[in-house]
Order: structure tokens, then sequence, then C-alpha cells
């Protein structure tokens, strides 16, 4: 298997802007597991994937279509109907609106969602304002794509108004946000529309983790506007949601328009979103209700777990907040934090890894400086678990 942290070069001469991204900070986090020499097991907080297999219903219903004549056929670029209509249900179940299939593109996957969002509306030289945390991901496509990302410190709407500019093509907002599991207010997110329809960009909104959240209310009023579909890009995963990342699917929510030209970019890149992928959530959104309601309390009880095992800052390292998968905490080691010697979010990742074994991601992967934080993925642990990670904290913290 390719290492991706490994360094390799290429003969051949690649786009500088390419070399210029970092590698994903998923692989990279592991790259310290090879110098352990012993030590407790691994505790992986490093991955933001459900550790359970989908519903049953779900596993059957792929299985089916897998041995259909049909089932490796190519779907219809703009969706299986049976999806479209199953997530339209979904999307009035949720937000109480009526969206039909036109307004619905499915892709393969949340992150494909963003690729084709920006690609549609940005070009090389484009801005596209990134509130900090920002999730990786879309920082890398952002630069990949040519298109610069300009950071918003605060999640603040003067302050976002201050970053437009004649070259601003969208604003995005992830909520519940990866890293900081921060669930944003329906009022400020209408806010952030109102301004973003003043300007006339886009507001694309990541709504990977919609179903994660602690409340059931609508996740925000946008819909209801007779112009969404002006300024509104609605991104949504099934990964999570239903237990099939490696099926690869998600959607955009748009106008009609907006579908028709972005549907240029997924038949370039993808042709369509995979059938059985398709197939799989349809069958997920209609009929596994209860157990993704299931999955959904237990992950929000260990939430609950992990906020009262972090309220004592254990090993000295603080939680600013959590929700969906992630907690969101600044270590100790930072220039003004409470331990004696400063060092590197690198070096405490490192020292995690192969002194305590806990795997956990850099927040320099979210973040254009390095401010001292660290996401750490509680979501797949026992509390058992949970209480053996922050043990392992305090042994850090006690070696400062
Ligand atoms: C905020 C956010 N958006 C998108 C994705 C990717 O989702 P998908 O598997 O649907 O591409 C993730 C996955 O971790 C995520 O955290």
């Amino acid at each position: 298997m390719t290492d991706p942290a490994k360094d390799v070069k290429s003969a051949m001469r690649l786009r500088p802007r390419t070399l210029r991204v970092p590698t994903s900070p998923i692989a990279d986090a592991h790259r310290w597991v090879h110098e352990r020499t012993g030590g407790p097991p691994l505790l992986d907080l490093s991955q933001a994937a459900p550790g359970y297999p989908p519903a049953p219903v779900v596993a059957e219903h792929i299985a089916r279509v897998a041995s259909d004549g049909d089932g490796g056929r190519y779907a219809p670029p703009p969706g299986l109907p049976v999806l479209l209509e199953a997530f339209s249900a979904e999307l009035k179940r949720s937000y109480g609106v009526d969206i039909g299939g036109d307004c619905i593109l499915p892709t393969g996957g949340c992150n494909q969602a963003f690729c084709t969002a920006v690609s549609t509306i940005a070009e090389p030289g484009s801005e596209v304002i990134l509130p900090v945390p920002y999730y990786f991901n879309h920082d890398m496509w952002l630069k990949l794509d040519g298109v610069v990302p300009r950071y918003l410190h605060e999640l603040d709407v003067e302050q976002a108004e201050k970053l437009i500019t004649d070259k601003t093509r969208a604003l995005v907002i992830v909520t519940p946000g990866n890293p900081d599991g921060v669930t944003v207010p329906p009022s400020t997110i209408g806010e952030f529309h109102d301004l973003c329809s003043r300007y006339d960009i886009a507001l694309i909104l990541d709504e990977t983790y919609r179903n994660f959240r602690t409340v059931t209310d609508p996740p925000h009023q946008l819909f209801e506007h007779p112009q969404w579909g002006d300024t509104v890009l609605s991104l949504h995963s099934f990964s999570k949601d239903l237990a099939i990342p490696g099926y690869r699917v998600g959607a955009i929510v748009s106008s009609e328009a907006f579908k028709v030209e972005a549907l240029k970019f997924v038949d370039c890149v993808q042709i369509c979103a995979p059938r059985i992928g398709q197939e799989a959530a349809a069958v997920g959104l209609n009929e596994a209700r209860a157990w993704r309601q299931e999955q959904v309390d237990r992950i929000n009880l260990t939430l609950r777990y992990f906020n009262d095992v972090m309220a004592r800052q254990p090993g000295g390292f603080r939680l600013a907040s959590a929700g969906a998968y992630f907690g969101w905490v600044q270590h100790p080691f930072t220039a003004d934090g409470p331990a004696p010697t400063a060092l590197s979010t690198d070096e405490v990742i490192r020292r995690l890894v192969v002194d305590h074994g806990i795997v956990a991601i850099p927040g320099t992967a979210f973040t254009p400086n390095d401010d001292g934080w660290i996401r750490f993925s509680y979501a797949n642990l026992e509390p058992a678990q949970l209480d053996d990670f922050t043990a392992r904290l305090d042994e850090m913290g006690a070696n400062r």
C-alpha cells in the first residue's frame, strides 16, 4: 500500500499548487504508530467514520441490488428517482418544506458535493470565506482548485462582511462543525444567509452531521425563503448517518438551475453518484429510521460522558466544544499554556501516539496557524475507553 506520508518525489512535472497542499491529516496521524515499541493498546481518536455496520435492512438490500442484472449499471446522472424521492421526504421531515427531486443532486459523498459546488461557482483566483476552524478537505480543495480561502476567525457577520471583495464567490458554514462539533444556531445561519444574498454570493452549508445534533428542531429556516435557491447550497452526506461511508453517496440541495450546471462537473468526474450507494441511501432513509435514531442516541450518550470526563481538564487538556463526533481540545503545551515547556502541536501528537498510545488529529489540519488545538473523535469509544483516554492525558500532563 502506498504510504501518503512517505517522502517520494515525482520526476514528472506536477501542478505546483498540488505540491503545495499537504497530504491528508488522517493518514498523517498514523505516521508515528510505527515508532511505538510497546505500551498500552492504541486508542484511535483520529477517525470520523462510524465504527459499526449499516442497518441490516440496508445490507440486505445492497446484496439484492448487487446480484440484480442492473445493479452495476450507471445511474441516471441527475440521480436515481428512488433516492430523489426518499431524500425529498427526509428534507420534508427535517426542515418542514417541500423540495422536489429537481433541486437534489446526488454526489459521490459530501466531499464531492463540496468540490462540485465550488467548481461550479468559483474559478482560479476567486475567493471563498472559510470560518476557522475549517474542515481540512474544504481548505485542500479550494487550494487544489486555485481558489483562495479567506479565513474568518470568528463566526461573526460583521467580520465576514469585511472579508468580502469582488472576487468572493461563497462563504462556508459546517454545522455541526468538524472539528469543533459546534451546531450553529438557525438565527446565525439566517444572518449569514442575509449577508450572502445581499452580496450575491453563495452560502455553502455542509450539513454532514445534521442528524447528530442533540436537538430535533429544523437545522435552519432557509428553505422557507422563496428565493433560497439564489443563495443556498446545502450539502449532505449519507456516510455517517447510514454508516455507509465506502458506498460514497451524498447530495447537493440547490436551485434547479444550479443542478443543471453542476451536472457538468459530476458528469466529467464521476458520471453519476454510485448506483449501489444511492440504492443503499434510499432504503436507509425509507426503512432504517429507528436504527438511525438508536445510533444517534448512543453517540449522544457518549458525548455526555465525554463532556463529563473532560470537565476536570485531565492533564491540563481543555475541552472548548464537542458535538457530532468531535471534541475540540487545547493542549497545555502552548506558549501561554499551563505547562512549563511549550511544544508544537505536531510534537504533542507524536508524544500522544508514541508514549501514550492515543492517535488524534493536530488542530493545524483545521487552522492556518498552530494555536495548540487537537481534534479527538470520541464517538466510537466505550465509556471504559474514555476513562482510559483521560487517564493517559493525566499521565502526559504529569510528565510535562
Ligand atoms: C464536515 C464534513 N464534510 C464532508 C465529509 C465527507 O463526507 P462524505 O463521506 O459524504 O464524502 C466529512 C467526513 O468526515 C465531514 O466531516
